[in-house]
């Protein structure tokens, strides 16, 4: 059985991954919108991303034998200045992730929850690759700067990127 407290922060935790999975969501519209589907397939495949990760909560806190629940989440953004903003905003956003994922681990800790701590140990890792993967694209656009041609072969590379979702916990 889960306390109520860490039930409650991995309830909220679900909010922040859905709105993570819009966030995501409406980069690719606006992607879409400024011609670069192969960045907007990469954001759907983000979407799919966030909404496992939602999801891969919200059933450990059912086989923990709490109460999951889906909390409202806010609107996300509709539009950006270019490509660089809208991957600036999303690494900005996971480095928001990352800080309350942490702030998981410390009430997994402060309740005395092993089981917890070890499962979040996943995200902690996720969130290291998504910083990075993030990272590594903003500086692929810094190098093309405002080069129309290298701006294409991104996206070309970006168009390739599929879903695998995650191994259940
Ligand atoms: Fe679910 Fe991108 O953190």
């Amino acid at each position: 059985m889960i306390t109520k407290k860490m039930q409650d922060a991995f309830n909220a935790q679900v909010g922040a991954e859905f709105y993570s999975a819009f966030l995501y969501l409406s980069m690719a519209a606006y992607l879409e919108d400024i011609d670069l589907p192969g960045a907007a397939n990469w954001m759907r495949i983000q979407y799919q991303e966030e909404k496992s990760h939602a999801e891969k909560i919200f059933e450990y806190v059912i086989e923990r034998d709490g109460r999951a629940e889906i909390p409202a989440w806010e609107a996300p953004k509709k539009a950006w200045k270019d490509a660089m903003d809208v991957f600036e905003s999303a690494y900005a956003h996971e480095q928001k992730v990352t800080a309350l994922i942490g702030g998981l681990v410390k009430t997994a800790r402060a309740e005395d929850d092993h089981a917890s701590e070890i499962f979040l140990q996943w995200f902690v890792n996720e969130q290291v690759e998504e910083e990075a993967s993030v990272k590594a694209i903003i500086q692929q656009l810094k190098m093309v700067d405002t080069s129309r041609g290298g701006l294409y072969m991104i996206d070309r590379e970006l168009a390739s990127r599929t879903f695998t979702p995650p191994a259940t916990a």
